[in-house]
């Protein structure tokens, strides 16, 4: 329970994660059904780039700060640079916006929120960066358990699992809750992020998800998996994507890919179909 995600914000992953997330998010909005977003493993909501976790680890710098640098950049990558630059009131990016404060400025009338931090620490900070605002709630408990029970009633749903993966069980964790929520509701829409250290471990977790229907995979390799101690890129694992996502993340990827990546490749593709 030590994980901080203040070292990590704003790092290539954060960027490859939240672009998806605001990409999935606008389809699933675009078809007009109120929507309910569970976010599994919230982290704080806001971090400040500013502060000593962020400078010590570095990883904002060859994240967000060249986001708001590059020209060029397709569509979905801009759209994460436009909620970076507003929360910043400008290009200087010393705030940057975890996946709780993303969804919660964007939700309409009707739309909800429930959002799991399990760290009273982070959660304590999540409720400053979120609580209060009309259909959010923040809940002290574990995501993997809880997501599952929010699947019944009306409106759309999206549900983000975005655990540390610093303990061994948060792979079969994930995809045991994709299960349980998909069981309880069919149509969900559910993104899982991952780190890609080495490729046993990853396949490892699509065979373990294989079988959860149609699964879309989003892979960014910033250099060849030659280091399982590094990460060494990220993939999104998603079943029940909306149309069109695919095109938005192959747009995230390669831009990641290719600007942020020593050598990088990546690759969008159709597990299970
Ligand atoms: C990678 S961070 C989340 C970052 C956040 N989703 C974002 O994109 O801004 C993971 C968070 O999950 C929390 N956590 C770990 N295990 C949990 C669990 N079982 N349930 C809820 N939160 C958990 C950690 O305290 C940490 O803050």
């Amino acid at each position: 329970m030590n994980y901080s995600h203040a070292f990590h914000a704003g790092n290539f992953a954060d960027l490859v994660k939240h672009a998806g997330l605001l990409a999935v998010l606008s389809r699933l909005q675009a078809r007009g059904d109120r929507i309910r977003v569970v976010d599994t493993h919230g982290g704080r909501g806001l971090y400040d780039l500013s502060a000593p976790e962020a400078r010590r680890s570095a990883e904002a710098e060859r994240g967000v700060a060249r986001l708001t640098e590059a020209a060029g950049a397709p569509a979905p990558i801009r759209v994460l640079r436009e909620a970076v630059r507003a929360l910043n009131g400008g290009p200087d990016a010393r705030l940057y916006p975890g996946s709780p404060r993303l969804v919660a400025d964007r939700l309409r009338s009707g739309d909800s929120l429930v959002v799991f931090e399990f760290n009273p620490r982070e959660a304590t900070a999540l409720v400053a960066a979120v609580g209060g605002r009309a259909g959010v709630e923040v809940r002290g408990a574990d995501g993997y358990e809880g997501a599952a029970g929010l699947m019944a009633g009306e409106g759309a749903r999206l549900v983000l699992i975005d655990p540390p993966f610093e303990r061994g069980d948060d792979y079969a964790r994930s995809a045991g809750a994709l299960r349980r929520i998909l069981a309880a509701r069919a149509d969900a829409t559910v993104m899982i992020w991952l780190p890609l250290k080495d490729l046993e471990t990853f396949d490892a977790f699509l065979r373990d998800a294989e079988g959860c229907g149609d699964l879309l995979v989003a892979e960014v390799r910033l250099r060849p998996l030659r280091d399982p101690l590094r990460m060494n890129g990220c993939a999104l694992v998603i079943a029940g994507a909306p149309p069109g996502l695919d095109s938005d993340l192959e747009d995230i990827c390669r831009w990641t890919a290719e600007t942020l990546g020593e050598g990088g490749t990546s690759r969008v593709w159709r597990l299970g179909c």
